[in-house]
């Protein structure tokens, strides 16, 4: 079928819900989607009822499956990008008269230009930041069809990570009485907490639309996490010059605060209700995290007076299986696993993130280090990086950036870029300005990876209130001439000096390679690394890195190269490798073995992990090794002890034996103050027999967009996990539930991530199945030839 034609219609839109005085109205329903670039799409009479309908958050690549000849390459994995267009039709009641009407993109990538009613509003090329249109002029407020149009331009190559394509996040309505809060107008702080008492600062940005001067009123209300008020203010701002601005600054106590940290993440809400002649006329509504944050040159960062490291993981947007479009159950599921290994801190490398994720950080106690750019005025993936923009949208999107995020209690750091080629003072200097102008409450910084050599890397970082180092340089191992980092610490010891990434080791689940060999990376094989702590090229292994930080007061914490794999980047292969191997987590969420230890050093709970499998062949020497928090850890083969082995100190990082393989059972016991508290068994499995499934959980919403996370392990006739298998799978659903994504976490798998079929990959494969919006029971099932299938369910209620 064709794109369309003009003269066709659109048929009648749906009506946004009746104006009742909240902000932001969902507007993900209803899209019309079209791949290519028809002409006058823009134009409201322009025919879409060929289009696809969908809601949004959309990203057309996943459907697309990857291609060789993409010319996003391997930076980009192998995706396709090109041009597409959205429009949705849509009308509004008389309800919204007299209102000023405004929609917000939470982010589209790349390069969108937006119309309503065929007026163009504007175009907004970074695909990170959120932006809004003021539609007050052009609607039609008659319950007349309206119809936005939005063009995405996704030209490749843009980036060195796989992007997506589209409207990738939530898009908004909101409809608002002529005096209002401006857009990200309330700005929330904790300027002094202790556990006794906390001020929190409100200061409130009002607009009057309206052709009058106004008197207007905010009422603000704190409420504790039960949803008690705790404390109010009213203050008024008594002339508001019509279409003028006033600034409403309001300070409140709250008495005997539960603080905000990142085990026990406590959100109180404030509510700011701004009243002209006694009437609300816009209600404000964020979260709020008392908290104090502190970071001392000598003796590292604080949360609430509390000394604490920061272990962190960068992160880069795509949710696996699913690309780019945020899924809030998706993003969850990612920070929940994370937390599992002791993360407590993620930094948004290397770009604006989705709101979602900035809730649910402040919800589940996470740390952010909150990034704006990958360029500045040089680009690095070629033609269509960012630095096309940067001269004249970096003030715009930094600053979108930080008014957006700045009452996150998670938030606490601002990163004005990463490892950024030609910086100089001139630009560092600016875009630190910029975010100060919006916030001083946090500290700028950024990631620099040049610190020994580039002049223009040195000047910005002692602009910036922390020092950010990608990679832990020349330590004793690696030292050549005089720069270490510890003696730029002691010549420069006012800075705050951290890792903005360290580690970028490279594995690959379940592949056990590099036995008994150094573990430095020395090449893999078929496109595959190794799942034992290989670290890359000359540089630290994860082990390694862990002493060098904890060693080091002064090195306030790290954020390490990647909590999980993300499509792209695909070092140090290309086709068809298609996603990056640099994941402590592959791209479907399954943990390699690395996760576990960093599970040994940052909790608590009694853990024990072996690795390899134990699927070798007769006269194998197999090198075993152990991560466990336990004082000791004591290893049977079938039974029989291979030695106990203890953990002296935190500076031990694994307890490991060399030994001769044989079929059967390889147990591990963690002990602590000699009692058993930890085990493992790894055994041997037979060949292929079943299909085993299970569900991340029993019941989802039935929202349209909650999704069950089906894990499938290939087993042998007893049930024992086949941990070399590479059988192929097939999902199916009934019920209330669709198949959106298939994945297997393995890096050279470039079959569709949404084709229901799939291999297997080191006996692991997920079917992500997502609620078609109406309740009912969700039945998944797995078929594989010659073995019995598998099934699992939950229920969407
Ligand atoms: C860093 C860079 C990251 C990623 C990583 C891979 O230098 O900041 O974005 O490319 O290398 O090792």
């Amino acid at each position: 079928m064709g794109p369309g034609g003009a003269g066709g219609g659109t048929g009648g839109g749906a009506l946004v819900q009746a104006y009742d005085g909240a902000r932001g109205k969902t507007f993900d329903s209803g899209w019309k989607f079209y791949l290519g670039d028809p002409a006058n799409a823009q134009d409201p009479s322009f025919s879409d009822t060929s289009w696809t309908s969908l809601s949004v958050p959309h990203d057309w690549s996943p459907a697309l499956g990857m291609s060789q000849s993409s010319p996003g390459g391997s930076g980009e994995g192998y995706s396709i990008g090109g041009v597409g267009w959205y429009r949705k039709t849509f009308t509004l009641d008389s309800s919204y008269a007299g209102k000023n009407i405004l929609i917000e993109f939470d982010g589209v990538y790349y390069n969108s230009q937006v119309w309503i009613n065929g007026t163009a509003l504007g175009t907004w090329p970074y695909g990170y930041t959120t932006f809004q249109y003021d539609v007050t002029p052009y609607v039609k407020t008659d319950g007349g069809n309206n119809v936005v149009a939005v063009r995405v331009n996704n030209k490749q190559p843009s980036s060195r990570w796989y992007t997506g394509s589209g409207i990738y996040r939530n898009v908004w309505l909101t409809a608002l009485n002529p005096v209002h809060v401006a857009f990200n107008g309330a700005f929330i702080t904790t300027p002094t907490v202790s556990t006794a008492s906390a001020s929190v600062s409100v200061v409130t940005e009002v607009e009057n639309h309206s052709s009058s001067s106004q008197s207007v009123t905010a009422v603000t209300h704190i409420y504790d996490p039960n949803g008690t008020l705790v404390t109010s203010n009213s203050s008024t701002a008594s002339d508001v010059a019509a279409n003028g601005k006033a600034t409403i600054a309001q300070s409140l106590t709250v008495s005997n605060p539960q603080l905000w940290s990142v085990d026990s993440p406590t959100l109180y809400q404030a509510k700011v209700e701004l009243q002209v002649g006694g009437q609300t006329v816009d209600t404000y509504i964020s979260p709020l995290g008392i908290r104090s944050i502190n970071f001392d040159a000598s003796t590292g960062f604080s949360l609430n007076g509390k000394a604490m490291k920061i272990w962190g993981m960068c992160m880069h947007h795509d949710l696996g299986a699913i690309g780019s479009a945020v899924n809030v159950r998706a993003i969850e599921r990612q920070l929940q696993i994370l937390k599992g290994m002791g993360t407590n801190a993620v930094r948004t490398s290397h770009n604006p993130p989705a709101p979602e994720f900035l809730d649910l950080a402040d919800k589940m106690g996470f740390l952010v280090m909150d990034e704006s750019f990958d360029v500045w005025e040089t680009g690095k993936n070629g033609l269509n990086d960012y630095h096309l923009y940067f001269n004249s949208w970096a003030q715009k999107d930094i600053q979108a950036l930080v008014s957006r995020d700045r009452n996150h209690p998670s938030v606490i750091m601002w990163s004005i870029g990463n490892e950024i080629p030609g910086a100089t003072a001139a630009t560092g200097q600016k875009l630190r300005d910029w975010v100060k102008a919006i916030d001083t409450t946090r500290p700028v910084t950024w990631g620099a990876n040049n610190m020994k050599t580039d002049q223009g890397q040195r000047a910005v970082a002692a602009l910036l209130d922390l020092q950010g180092y990608n990679y832990f340089v020349g330590d004793a191992n690696t030292d050549t001439g005089n720069f270490t980092l510890d003696n730029d610490h002691k010549n420069n010891p006012t800075w705050k000096v951290f890792g903005s990434e360290e580690c970028s080791n490279v594995k690959s689940r379940g592949i056990y390679t590099a036995q008994g060999t150094n573990l430095h990376w020395t090449g893999c094989s078929n496109q595959q690394c190794s799942s034992y702590d290989v670290g890359w090229g000359d540089g630290f292994n994860t082990e390694e890195m862990f002493l060098i930080n904890a060693k080091r007061q002064f090195f306030f914490g790290q954020f390490d190269w990647t909590g999980f794999d993300y499509g792209g980047e695909t070092t140090p292969y290309s086709w068809p490798s298609k996603s990056s191997y640099f994941g402590i987590v592959d791209t479907a969420g399954f943990p390699k073995d690395i996760y576990y230890f960093y599970q040994s050093k940052l909790t608590t709970a009694p853990m024990v992990h072996l690795l390899p499998h134990w699927n070798w062949t007769s006269g194998s020497t197999v090198w075993v090794w152990a991560y466990s928090n336990c004082d000791s850890v004591e290893l049977f083969i079938n039974g029989v002890s291979q030695g106990s082995k203890s953990f002296s100190s935190n500076t031990t990082t694994r307890v490991e034996w060399t030994l001769p393989w044989a079929s059967g059972t390889l147990r591990a016991e963690g002990k602590r103050n000699g009692s058993v508290v930890a085990t493992e068994e790894v055994k041997t499995a037979g060949q292929p027999a079943q299909v085993k499934l299970s569900a991340d959980r029993t019941s989802i919403h039935a929202d349209g967009r909650d999704l069950v996370f089906v894990t499938a392990d290939i087993a042998d006739a007893s049930g024992v996990f086949v941990p070399t298998a590479t059988n192929s799978i097939t999902f199916s659903v009934s019920g209330p539930g669709k198949l959106t994504g298939v994945d297997n976490g393995d890096a050279i798998d470039t079959s569709s991530y949404t084709s229901p079929t799939r291999k297997v990959f080191s006996g692991k494969a997920l079917a992500i199945v997502q609620s078609t919006g109406t309740p009912g029971q969700i039945i998944v099932s797995a078929t594989s030839s010659g073995l019995t299938a598998g099934s699992a369910s939950a229920t969407a209620n």
